[in-house]
């Protein structure tokens, strides 16, 4: 870890989750429910990692659009088209990251993903998403398809997007199992982990 990556001077006061395990998760979901929020946030646009059919590692990035820290959920969109969708289909297994160079802090997910696609989950997020989102499940053709030239590709204009963007549009919901917070402070580092367990979460403190 480089010094310019750490803050902390002498007189700064130390965070109230520094050396509390309860708190340092509490940080973490209050972390991930102002990347919701607000754009601004690194944890905003978290990066994804799949795994696909040959065992390779996979990773872009997503807009997160929910988190729910009472039930361990997150959530963004993806288009069910889409590598990222098949990739979750056929392996549920997937880790999220990003690091908040204002709050020193790293967030690092692994869980499992279901893909809501024509559940209540589904209606739902559709019905909250805004119209120049939906459009974007209107491509055609498919994420990832070759073209001749870089626009080659049509985009349904709004009015469309609820006929021709509906059956693309899928919600991932993805379960977490394990949490991994870093902080880093010059004063001292702070690493804690937890894992999902049957009664709830059990954390403890890592080397960093
Ligand atoms: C800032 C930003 C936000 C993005 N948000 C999403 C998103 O929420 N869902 C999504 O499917 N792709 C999103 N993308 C595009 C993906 O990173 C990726 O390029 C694309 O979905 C193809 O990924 P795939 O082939 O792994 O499915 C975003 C890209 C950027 C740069």
């Amino acid at each position: 870890m480089r010094q310019d990556d750490e803050r902390g001077g002498p007189s700064a006061p130390l965070p109230p989750f520094h050396d509390d395990l309860v708190a340092a998760q509490a940080e973490l979901w209050r972390l991930l429910a102002d990347g919701v929020a607000h754009g601004r946030s690194p944890f905003h646009t978290p990066s994804l990692a799949t795994v696909d059919g040959q065992g390779r590692p996979r990773a872009r990035t997503v807009v997160l659009r929910m988190v729910d820290a009472e039930a361990g959920l997150l959530r963004f969109h993806c288009d069910r088209r889409s590598d990222k969708a098949a990739e979750l289909a056929r392996h549920a297994s997937c880790a999220l990251h990003a690091y908040d160079r204002q709050a020193k802090v790293q967030i690092r997910i692994e869980g499992r993903a279901s893909l809501h696609t024509f559940d209540a989950t589904a209606e739902a997020a559709w019905a909250g998403s805004r119209a120049m989102s939906r459009v974007c499940y209107g491509i055609d053709p498919r994420p990832g398809t070759g073209l001749a030239a870089g626009g080659a590709y049509a985009v349904p204009d709004e009015a469309e997007a609820p006929t021709v963007g509906r059956p693309n549009f899928c919600a991932v919901a993805v379960e977490a199992e394990a949490l991994d917070f870093l902080y880093l402070d010059r004063r001292g580092h702070r690493r804690a982990a937890w894992r999902r367990e049957r009664d709830g979460w059990t954390g403890t403190w890592l080397v960093p």
